[in-house]
């Protein structure tokens, strides 16, 4: 009989990775070891900690999918998203092993049906996040092609999915939501984004792995096929919790900007005399909102993989993503607008109204087929 593999997973307490953990551990328990150490443990900031755990281990591959804190500084970002990777790179290839890097749409430009190589030029003035992950990417291309890396790097854009206990990217929109902290729109009409399904990246991970000839060397843009209009999401998730806001008033980009300007002066002020004040998140990505950004899904489709649930959107997810967020978030008293009983009619009949091919998308996910017991019974 084959011997287990093993692999070591680095991010397991995140969103991406903790559902790539969840998955090793349900689905394959008796033909992969994953080990997924936390930053306490083996933390990507020291090398020593790397050479040791991996000399002590030796997988038989690596994935990366840890951050540091979209607002860290430029020192924490470096270390973690910059010299991190490349470390478990080094010691990956030191072992002949593959690594599985996850990197983020934040290195490419704002624009519609962006390619794998249409990255941003690298430049000071980038947010330390994107500065940082640009640069993992072009160092792990050139350890490819000069020293015999196996790699493969797996570009995500907005992630949806559960267990973000950090409530980050989507779900910290989705938050403001519930929290009913978003009066109006602060998007512009038509604003397209390309979105990536925690659920369905592991597939993909365990795909390149048996794959290495067709997919070592490469980057993908990992995302669902359809981008989605951000107002059309807010306003369906509004009426899936029948909150009354946010209004649809689409707030222009220069006066959102502005009232982001002030509050930016407010912080300095106050960090002069020695408070600790930094932007709500949901801000730092405010120019995101009105500019679309969609990647392109021809690389990725032209490949051997095949979507393991193509009817599946972040449309089809949401009844699932609401209750399982909102009851957390009720229990930990995060928020306190959750009605415990949603009129379901309600939502349905509102979306019925604002979203019909929502409503489509999801009669088709949960199943068109004949109903599979009443075919038993006539055979
Ligand atoms: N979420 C999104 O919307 C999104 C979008 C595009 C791309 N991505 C990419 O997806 C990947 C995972 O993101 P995520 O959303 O899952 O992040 P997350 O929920 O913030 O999790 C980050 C993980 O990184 C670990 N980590 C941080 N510093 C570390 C260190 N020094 N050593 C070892 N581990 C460390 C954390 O462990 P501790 O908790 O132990 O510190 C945590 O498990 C990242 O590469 C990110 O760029 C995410």
């Amino acid at each position: 009989m084959e011997s287990k593999k093993i692999g070591v997973l680095i991010g397991g307490s995140g969103l991406v990775g903790g559902t790539i953990v969840n998955f090793y551990k349900t689905r394959f328990p008796d033909t992969v070891d994953i080990r997924a150490p936390s930053s306490k443990k083996m933390s990507i900031r020291e090398e020593s900690d790397i050479r040791r755990y991996m000399t002590d281990v030796k997988p038989d591959f690596i994935i990366n999918a840890a951050m540091a804190g979209l607002g860290s500084d430029g020192e924490l970002a470096y270390a973690v998203n910059y010299l991190g990777p490349v470390n478990l790179a080094r010691a990956a290839n030191a072992l002949n092993i593959p690594f599985i890097h996850i990197s983020s749409s934040a290195t490419l430009p704002c624009g519609e049906n962006l390619r794998e190589e249409d990255t941003l030029p690298l430049s000071p003035h980038l947010s330390n996040y994107a500065k940082s992950k640009l640069m993992a990417e072009l160092t792990l291309r050139r350890m490819a092609e000069t020293e015999g890396l196996d790699y493969t790097c797996i570009r995500l854009a907005i992630v949806y999915g559960a267990h973000d206990h950090k409530i980050q990217g989507f779900h910290r929109l989705f938050f403001s939501i519930a929290d009913e902290s978003m009066p109006a729109l602060f998007t512009k009409k038509h604003t397209l984004h390309s979105y990536s399904n925690a659920r369905k990246l592991p597939f993909f991970i365990r795909h390149v792995l048996a794959n290495r000839a067709e997919f070592s060397g490469q980057t993908y843009n990992f995302v669902d096929r359809n981008p989605v209009d951000l107002a059309t999401l807010i306003l369906t998730i509004k009426s899936y919790l029948q909150l009354n806001q946010p209004k649809e008033i689409y707030i222009p980009y220069w006066l959102a900007h502005s009232g982001k300007e002030c509050l930016d002066i407010l912080l300095r002020l106050l960090r002069r005399i020695g408070l600790k004040a930094t932007l709500p998140p949901e801000l730092m990505f405010l120019d995101n909102f009105y500019k679309p950004q969609t990647l392109s899904t021809q690389k990725l489709r032209e490949s051997s993989f095949v979507d393991p649930m193509p009817e599946e959107t972040i449309f089809t997810r949401l009844p699932e993503l609401v209750v399982y967020y909102l009851t957390r978030w009720s229990h930990e008293n995060l928020i306190s607008t959750f009605r415990e009983t949603l009129d379901r009619d309600r939502s349905i009949g509102h979306i019925f109204s604002h979203n019909p091919e929502h409503l489509i998308d999801s009669v088709h996910s949960r199943g068109i087929g004949p109903f599979p017991d009443m075919q038993k019974k006539l055979d």
